[in-house]
């Protein structure tokens, strides 16, 4: 792979949660714009993604993919050179099988020819998926690509959409920059949300399937939990402990709501500068889950220079009090062994009311809505 393309969890935008295969020109470049209007592209998502159903059905007579001529009636390189111009970085969709997902056509057989015209495109991302692979080992046929991006030349971020089906955290890291780890989120807060024909998981239920990954994951090699269902219909709770829950997980933040339409509170919820500094933070680590009682979860994440970050989880469906005696409770990381430092009273930043409140010297006692997240950073 590319190295050093993703020191810090890649951020940006990508069609699929909102729009599945319904994308266009227009359209596109209305979300460039967008990105940039509402700050998005300020405060770090820099990647807008076209996902599955930006090709035509077909490939030409020679072999290479083109884009849908109605959807892309002036071809994808004036909506590339738009979107470049805006100062943002441009990615697309295929899939290691013979298929896509949405039965487009695949890569497999067409790895090298692939990644040169997505090179001559200037790409800067690729997303592959893990549909139509009958037969096909995974780390070889994502080793194969990752082959062909480096030698067609042009950087590009390769992010693994495997499902975790075979263990990608285990072969991911010299491959690609990320790796999906479940199947496909859902907008819905907490249950396993039955599709038919896979298993659509809840946000939370994806959060349950992190901890045990969080050993693989750092600096351009992330684990990958899925794109955010932020502004797609659960509750301003639900959005705000989704978004949480991602910081805290050093997960890739690829938003997945229509931005030229979203409403005041999720734009400030989607730029907010403190909780994205968490996701962020150069140390690259993965927070993990420290306790979880009673539907009341408590999330550690080391940053850098001595701090911490803090998130408390209600998932329970009533309002209830939250305690936390800071000098008596020992707090490891299991993993990477930090450890928070019992004779320091860090102070407490509330990244979502942006209020300092006290510090570590007092037990925290406060009241925490059904749904919702009390989340500090605890600073040194
Ligand atoms: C799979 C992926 C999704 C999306 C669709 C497109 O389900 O996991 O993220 O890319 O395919 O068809």
């Amino acid at each position: 792979k590319f190295e050093g393309l993703a020191p810090t969890p890649p951020m940006g935008w990508n069609s699929w949660n909102t729009f599945q295969t319904a994308i266009n020109e227009k359209m596109i470049m209305e979300i460039a714009d967008a990105l940039v209007s509402s700050g998005m592209k300020d405060a770090g998502y820099r990647y807008l993604v076209l996902d599955d159903g930006w090709m035509a059905m077909e490939r030409d007579s020679l072999g290479n993919l083109i884009p849908d001529p109605v959807k892309f009636p002036h071809g994808l390189k004036v909506v590339v050179d738009y979107v470049h111009a805006k100062g943002l970085k441009f990615g697309l969709y295929n899939c290691a099988g013979t298929l896509t997902c949405a039965k487009y056509p695949g890569t497999r057989g067409y790895e090298y020819q692939d990644a040169r015209n997505y090179a001559a495109w200037n790409i800067d991302y690729l997303k592959f998926d893990w549909c139509n692979t009958n037969g096909i080992n995974a780390k070889e046929a994502y080793t194969t690509m990752s082959k062909a991006l480096r030698k067609a030349g042009h950087p590009m971020i390769f992010s693994l959409c495997e499902w975790g089906v075979n263990k990608p955290w285990q072969w991911g890291e010299p491959v690609g920059q990320l790796w999906r780890t479940t199947e496909d989120i859902y907008q819905v807060f907490d249950s396993v949300h039955n599709q038919g024909t896979w298993d659509a998981l809840s946000v939370m239920r994806i959060a349950d399937l992190q901890d045990t990954l969080r050993k693989y994951a750092g600096p351009d090699h992330w684990n990958d939990p899925d794109m955010l269902e932020v502004g797609n219909g659960m509750t301003y709770e639900e959005d705000k402990t989704h978004f949480s829950l991602w910081a805290m997980m050093a997960a890739p933040l690829m938003a997945g709501n229509d931005i030229r339409k979203m409403s005041p509170q999720t734009k400030e919820l989607l730029t907010n500068k403190s909780i994205i500094a968490i996701d962020q933070d150069p140390l690259g680590i993965q927070g993990f889950k420290y306790t979880d009682k009673d539907s009341l979860q408590v999330w550690f994440k080391p940053l850098q220079q001595g701090d911490w970050a803090i998130c408390f989880v209600n998932r329970g469906s009533h309002d209830r009090p939250v305690m936390f005696n800071w000098k008596q409770t020992p707090v490891v990381d299991p993993v990477f062994h930090y450890t928070l430092e019992k004779n320091i009273d860090y102070t407490l930043y509330n990244v979502w009311t942006g209020k300092q409140e006290g510090t570590t010297k007092k037990n925290l006692n406060a009241i925490l809505k059904s749904h919702d997240v009390l989340m500090f950073r605890l600073k040194k």
